[in-house]
């Protein structure tokens, strides 16, 4: 997922071009407080070191439903919680629970709008393969 740029860059230019929102905030120029239960945890407080901002960004290994912050509220949330068909992955719930949890009043969520196209196709390859296949078996 790290290589997907197009997507990762998506991610940076929001904040890089809503600087503005993020300064002082518990999110960004003042702390990061980063959720991960899986663990590429573990990589992700040594690139965190090794760039110089153990101080600013604490990584937290765990689930966002089960692990405890250092602080009650925060500024901002960004999650990229999006998986297939924007659904499918099942994290949104967690973003939402955060939200309830941990953003502050008046505090921001990254992002905070999507939108869900749908088109209908035919792929005739696939239905001769799995469907049609039954009429001989
Ligand atoms: C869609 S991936 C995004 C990964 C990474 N943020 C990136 O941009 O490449 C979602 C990440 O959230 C983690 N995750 C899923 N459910 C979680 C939960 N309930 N609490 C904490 N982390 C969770 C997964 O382990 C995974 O690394």
């Amino acid at each position: 997922m790290l290589k997907d740029t197009v997507r990762t860059r998506s991610y940076m230019n929001a904040i890089l071009q809503n600087s503005f929102l993020f300064k002082g905030k518990t999110a960004g120029a003042k702390h990061v407080y980063a959720i991960e239960c899986s663990s590429i945890a573990e990589q992700a407080r040594q690139i965190v070191a090794d760039n110089g901002y153990a101080d600013s960004v604490t990584i937290v290994q765990g689930k966002a439903e089960e692990v405890t912050l250092p602080v009650d509220k925060v500024d901002i949330i960004i999650s990229e919680w999006m998986g297939y068909f924007l659904l499918y992955e099942s994290m949104l719930d967690t973003v939402i629970y955060a939200r309830d949890k941990w953003l502050a009043p008046g505090g921001l969520v990254f992002p905070d709008t999507c939108r869900l196209l749908v088109t209908a196709i035919e792929d005739g390859d696939y239905r001769r393969d799995k469907i049609d296949f039954w009429d001989n078996v």
